[in-house]
């Protein structure tokens, strides 16, 4: 092989598993939100995990508030070697796999821990080996929680968000939940939200209290509905010539710390999904309204037909297996 040839393969080898200078591997770890969230937390977390224990084999370089990839190009680019983490919402995942709308169907899961429920059963842990085929491969899943509904109108009964404009992630459940109300969705990247909201381009939009805190949607919102009618989780996710290209015993280590990680990660969601809203209702900036229990029926009426739509796609099985989870 002569120099020039050289040259090139040691660079394609180096796009290909992230390895850096003196045998070192760099994990790039690029996500959408702000470090005061849930993944910003995890993923820091596994950074200085990685520091304590695999200093000089490894480096974690994190990359938060889509200063590196969006979450549309940041599967892409893993498929490419030019990141090796991401943890998108596992409502961004539909060009890879059918499988995972099952976590978008509205008032699916009736709380956090009928989703770790499901998670650790046997249709959970499938379905982090359904984007294998992909050449991508489900490290773990990790919590944010449950979505709640803002707009500049209050939203109270299905008919308030009639003929509105809301931003949704990149999900066909998303976009049929919306249509089920007569709304008018629109999949737009999360970091255009703020200014989306700012200059009226939209109406409203649905997320969790830790993003609609951290990125000050709250500020640009009027009213916001203590809705819970849907999730928002991630999958860990990396590419399988990445993973598999490690030795056995650092990636178990890898797989290790991000499992701690990801332990924090959950418990910050969990203190998140009060301690956000507290903030944002004494911030006086916007109103949060609570449903009475025939308010959220409507809701439910109206926005459970999605799940038949899309029982073909997801697998009646599947579907059942997370509604047995709510017990
Ligand atoms: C969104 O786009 O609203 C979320 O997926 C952001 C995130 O990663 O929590």
């Amino acid at each position: 092989m002569n120099k020039f040839k050289l040259a090139v393969s040691a660079i394609a080898m180096l796009a290909v598993t992230g390895v850096a200078n003196a045998g070192e591997i760099v994990i790039k770890f690029s996500h959408v939100v702000a470090e005061n969230t849930p993944k910003g937390i995890m993923a820091n977390k596994f950074k200085e995990l990685i520091d304590q224990r695999l200093a000089g084999k490894v480096r974690v370089e994190v990359f938060p508030n889509q200063q590196l990839f969006s979450d549309k190009k940041v599967l892409e680019a893993m498929l490419l070697g030019d990141v090796q983490l991401a943890a998108p919402s596992l409502s961004k995942f539909g060009k890879y796999t059918k499988i995972l709308q099952v976590y978008d169907l509205p008032f699916l899961f009736q709380d956090m821990s009928a989703v770790e429920r499901f998670q650790s059963g046997e249709q959970g842990q499938m379905m982090l080996k359904s984007l294998q085929s992909k050449g991508l491969i489900g490290l773990g899943y990790m919590h944010n929680g449950m979505k709640q509904l803002s707009a500049n109108n209050p939203l109270l009964v299905p008919n308030d968000a009639a003929g509105r404009k809301f931003r949704i992630m990149s999900s066909n459940v998303l976009k049929a939940q919306f249509e089920a109300v007569e709304a008018v969705p629109l999949k737009k990247p999360y970091s255009e939200v703020f200014t989306l909201l700012q200059t009226n381009a939209i109406d409203g939009q649905e997320n969790t209290w830790s993003n609609i805190y951290s990125k000050k949607f709250f500020e640009v919102q009027d009213h916001i509905t203590n809705s819970n009618h849907g999730l928002l989780d991630y999958m860990v996710v990396t590419s399988a010539e990445f993973w598999n290209g490690l030795d056995a015993d650092l990636r178990n280590e890898i797989q290790k710390s991000l499992d701690e990680a990801v332990k924090i990660g959950n418990a910050a969601a969990e203190e998140k999904s009060q301690s956000d809203m507290k903030r944002i209702v004494d911030s006086g900036r916007t109103t949060v309204h609570e449903l009475t229990k025939e308010q959220r029926d409507q809701w439910v009426t109206a926005m459970k037909p999605v799940w038949d739509q899309f029982a073909e796609e997801i697998g009646q099985d599947v579907i059942d297996a997370a509604i047995a989870s709510n017990k």
